[in-house]
This record gives structure tokens, C-alpha cells and sequence, in this order.
């Protein structure tokens, strides 16, 4: 798949049912029509049945999942799998987020499982990589991102490949309000690219979308939106409210 322009909302924990539904009314209204731009909407759980209703037949609106099992069914209590996102129409999954990462204690493995089974319907991984503020200020962030982005993309064949969407994440800059400047994100971002071509080619390292996440809102998206390997931006915080999340949208 081709570099795309992509802007997906993370709605983490977040919202009641109601709530949720008058959120995406709103931002449907606000941005029906701008269709350059993919819109991915990932709310929690309950409201993903709910939300596809009310995107359905909207051109470039999807939906998306925070997570998956690495099983398709089963005797597993209270986890969700690719198979069960796929019957309620989610088109993507993050993984790798984080916050998985940090309070899930998920690992390598975990989110190579979790990949494999949403691949298997169809479902397109956000794979999220990120490095800590300790790792940056001792200058390794690099060889952080380029274990993370190994340890997961080596398992998996170019043409699976080429269903990722890559999230540049620094944990640092999540919901902290420190967003990584224009420069910060364009560097690691290209710096990712080149990654991927070492593992497969630079073909496929330039169709990648590489999304930035991090205290990106409507006030400093248009800046990191037009570094040239920045294509677009996973959302958290500003992606709650519907005038902040179509502004950023239109930040192209
Ligand atoms: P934030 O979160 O925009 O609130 O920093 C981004 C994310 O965690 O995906």
C-alpha cells in the first residue's frame, strides 16, 4: 500500500457510550466530506459495534481497535480478539502502544502474535514505537527504535509488511504536552524509514505511513505535518474533543 495521509484518534479509556456518539457525529459533520485525508476513529471496546454504525458508508472514515488477543477465540476471560474486531467492522489495531508496553508489560512476542492474528482478518496493525525520555537524553534512542521496529518487523514477510502502519511514539511527549519538535520527529521518522529498508527495501520503506504521536493537537499538527516523512498523526488528548481532532485533520 502506498504513503498515505492518515490522522487516527485514540480515545484510550475514555467516554461514556453517549458520549462517544455525539463525538463522532461531531467530527463526521465537521469533516464528511474532506476525503484526501484517512480518518481512523478508535474508541474503547464497548462503542466499536455503535461507532461503525454511524461511519458506515462514510468515505475514508474507519475503525479501529487499541488492542486484540493473540488468540481468535477461546476460554481467555475478558480479552478481545482480531476475529471479534473484525465482525464489528474494525479495519486497524494499535500495537505496541506504550502503554501496553509500560503498565500490560507487553513484550516483542506479544505484539508479533497480536499482528499475525489481525493480519489474518484482514485487519491493518498501527504498530507504535517510542523511546523513554531516559533514553534520549543518553543518546539512544536510535538503537532503542531500531530493536523495537527488528524485534517485531523480522517476523514478518514484505508483503505482510506492507499492511503496517508505523506510529512514532516518544513516551515522553504522550500526554505529557511536550510534543517532540518538527526537527525531533522528522529526523527519527526518517531515521525509521531507513530501518525498514535495511530490513526489506526502499520501496517499500518510502510506501510506509509513519504517523507521529505525541501531544500532537491542532496548534502545532500543520508543523509537524509537513516534515516530509511525517504522515500524519495518531491522537490522544485532542482527539476527545471534535473541534481539535477535525482542526488537525485539516492541518495538511
Ligand atoms: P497524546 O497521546 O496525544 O494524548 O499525547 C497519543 C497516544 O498515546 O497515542
Amino acid at each position: 500500500m502506498s504513503r498515505q495521509k492518515i490522522v487516527a484518534g485514540n480515545w484510550k479509556m475514555n467516554k461514556s457510550l453517549q458520549e462517544a456518539k455525539t463525538l463522532v457525529e461531531m467530527i463526521l459533520n465537521q469533516v464528511n466530506d474532506f476525503d484526501e485525508v484517512i480518518k481512523i476513529i478508535i474508541p474503547p471496546f464497548p462503542y466499536l459495534d455503535s461507532i461503525n454504525s454511524q461511519l458506515s458508508k462514510k468515505e475514508n472514515f474507519f475503525l479501529g481497535a487499541q488492542n486484540c488477543h493473540t488468540n481468535a477465540n477461546g476460554a481467555f476471560t475478558g480479552e478481545i480478539s482480531a476475529n471479534m474486531l473484525s465482525s464489528v467492522g474494525c479495519k486497524f489495531v494499535l500495537v505496541g502502544h506504550s502503554e501496553r508496553r509500560q503498565y500490560f508489560k507487553e513484550k516483542d512476542a506479544d505484539f508479533v502474535s497480536k499482528i499475525k492474528e489481525a493480519l489474518k482478518y484482514n485487519i491493518q496493525p498501527i504498530f507504535c514505537v517510542g523511546e523513554t525520555i531516559y533514553e534520549r537524553k543518553t543518546d539512544n534512542h536510535f538503537k532503542l527504535i531500531t530493536e523495537q521496529l527488528t524485534a517485531v518487523l523480522t517476523q514478518f514477510t514484505l508483503i505482510e509488511f506492507s499492511k503496517f502502519i508505523l506510529a512514532y511514539e516518544p513516551v515522553w511527549a504522550i500526554g505529557t504536552g511536550e510534543t517532540a519538535t518538527a526537527q525531533q520527529a522528522q529526523e527519527m521518522h526518517a531515521y525509521i524509514r531507513s530501518v525498514v529498508a535495511d530490513i526489506y527495501d526502499s520501496n517499500i520503506a518510502n510506501d510506509v505511513s509513519i504517523l507521529y504521536g505525541g501531544s500532537c493537537n491542532a496548534q502545532n499538527a500543520q508543523e509537524l505535518f509537513k516534515c516530509k516523512d511525517v504522515d500524519g498523526g495518531l491522537i490522544g488528548g485532542a482527539a476527545l474533543n471534535a473541534d481539535d481532532f477535525s482542526k488537525i485533520i485539516f492541518s495538511f
